[in-house]
């Protein structure tokens, strides 16, 4: 059985890490799996990514860029590849359209929501792993990075919001996520996604 499973958090949590040993576990256990990104995950999307990461504008065409490249990847990879019985692990979905426009710009969430419903009405992820960490130390893990896109060169304030947006979502579907204290070590997350790997 497909399984479409995403990886949250605000920029230095740490997800990315972990995404590639997790993809890989799953494949230990014989699933065939691919693993995309978003924004991103096809050629247009990409093209899209560059601009949303690099160029400023309104914050609305920002959500509908968003969504526009989501509905590519869902329609082009996600679908097709759970079609095929895959299993699909992305790098973000809706929750950081949520979390990043909706928290952090301030965008309402009531027109984001019509925008989820737009493009996924008929789609969500089975398991979302939420990274969850203070602002401060995915600060510092920041700026151990040599260059910040357009989101991650924002102020502190910025973070607080998108956190506050993430709790937001996941108190709306509290069953659909696994909340994981990413402030820990790399070994000790190793260890909790172990336990998630080998109850989904
Ligand atoms: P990210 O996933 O952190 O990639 P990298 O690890 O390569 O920096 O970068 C994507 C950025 O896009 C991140 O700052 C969050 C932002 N974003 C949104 O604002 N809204 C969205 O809907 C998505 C998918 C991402």
């Amino acid at each position: 059985m497909s399984k479409f499973i995403t990886f949250e958090g605000m920029d230095g949590a740490g997800k990315s890490t972990h995404l590639a040993w997790f993809a890989d576990a799953l494949r230990q256990r014989g699933h065939d799996v691919i693993v995309t990104r978003e924004p991103g995950g096809t050629p247009l999307g990409e093209q899209l990514r560059e601009i949303l990461l690099n160029q400023p504008m309104n914050i609305g065409t920002e959500a509908l860029l968003m969504f526009a490249a989501r509905l590519e990847h869902i329609e082009q990879v996600i679908k097709p590849a759970l079609r095929a019985g895959k299993w699909v692990v992305s790098d973000r979905f809706s929750d950081a359209s949520f979390a990043y426009q909706g928290g952090g710009r301030g965008l309402d969430w009531d027109k984001l929501s019509l925008l989820e419903q737009w493009v996924h009405a008929d789609l969500q992820p089975d398991v979302t792993l939420f990274f969850d960490v203070p602002v401060e130390i995915a600060r510092q893990r920041l700026t151990n990075n040599a260059s910040l896109d357009r989101f991650e060169q924002e102020q502190a304030d910025f973070f607080e919001r998108v956190r506050a947006g993430y709790h937001r979502r996941v108190s709306q579907n509290p069953q659909r996520y696994v909340v994981i204290d990413a402030a820990q070590t790399i070994n000790e997350i190793k260890r909790k996604l172990e336990v998630i790997i080998s109850s989904i």
